[in-house]
């Protein structure tokens, strides 16, 4: 497994590896691996000749007051577990490398960056597009391996694939999540046990949604509402967003379909989580 931090020196390998005519599966990653990143990197590894993965904490991505700062790094951990999931290269830019000064291109992916995540998080979606379209630049995957856990992401970055030509097939994984159904973000790692624990409340208001729509019900206000108390129970939890909605413009829908997408952010202190289900069968 190779290092690499020069985006020069590694769109001269994966140049080589076209010739070769070898497939490159890549899973773009923030660092702080945990068992969400590796279902990607195992599959990219089923389907690929070489795998790549990217650690980049991207500054462009967080606003201010995010957490950039305190975003957990833990890279030496990480580039062990990449060894032991057979990776063939690392790619670990800095932010120097990526924005050097001068660097003045952005992509924004519109309207749909400027819903859900995006009312609280402007600007989120625009640092996520642009890392996103320059990595799948340096790196020229055949592959992109993408989680269901941040569906929005999933659908703007398909979006921009598709809108920018990028000659590059988009796979999402479905979420994973711990025993009692928290979905696994590096996150978590801001909980503590009593904050970890009211956590769960996300998990819990899908689940119910769910059932709710196994019993019959399809009116999404109707839903909306009882996930909403769920939540509110908890004194620790503050609702950012419940919605449902359809996945290609993220429109809310009043009737609940197959395909359907649901949605939602909570903040457990200072902590804010997300999380969602696709309605498969009805
Ligand atoms: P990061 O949060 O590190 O996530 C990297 C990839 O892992 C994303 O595609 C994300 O959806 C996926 N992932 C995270 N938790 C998951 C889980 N519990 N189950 C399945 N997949 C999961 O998302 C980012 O980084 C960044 O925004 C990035 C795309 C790298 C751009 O900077």
């Amino acid at each position: 497994m190779k290092l690499i931090s020069d985006p020069g020196k590694f769109i001269a390998i994966t140049e080589k590896a076209g010739k070769l005519k070898k497939n490159i599966g890549f899973v773009p990653t923030m660092g702080a691996l945990h068992a969400g990143h590796f279902s990607l990197i195992k599959q990219a590894r089923k389907e690929n000749d070489i795998v790549v993965v990217s650690i980049f904490v991207n500054p462009a991505q967080f606003g201010q007051g995010e957490d950039f700062k305190k975003y957990p790094r833990s890279f030496k951990q990480d580039t062990g577990f990449c060894r032991k999931l057979g990776v063939d290269f690392v790619f670990l830019p800095d932010k120097d490398n990526m924005y050097p000064q001068g660097y003045s291109t952005f992509v924004s992916v519109e309207p749909l960056s400027g819903l859900l995540c995006g009312h609280s998080r402007p600007g989120h979606f625009r640092g996520v597009a642009t890392v996103v379209a320059k990595l799948l630049n340096i790196v020229l995957p055949d592959t992109l391996y993408l989680g269901q856990k941040d569906a929005q992401q999933a659908i703007i970055i398909s979006r921009m694939v598709k809108d920018l030509n990028f000659p590059v097939k988009v796979k999402v994984m479905p979420t994973v999540r711990q025993e009692d159904g928290l979905a696994l973000s590096s996150r978590n790692a801001y909980l503590s046990k009593d904050q970890r624990s009211v956590a769960l409340v996300l998990y819990k208001a899908l689940r119910l949604a769910q059932c709710m729509v196994n019993n019959g019900q399809r009116n999404a206000a109707r839903i909306i509402s009882r996930m909403k108390q769920l939540i509110e129970k908890n004194k620790l939890a503050r609702i950012d967003y419940i919605a449902i909605v359809e996945q290609e413009q993220l429109k809310e829908v009043k009737k609940i379909i197959p395909g359907t997408l649901i949605a939602l952010a909570v903040k457990i202190g200072r902590t804010r989580l997300i999380d969602n289900i696709i309605i498969e069968h009805i």
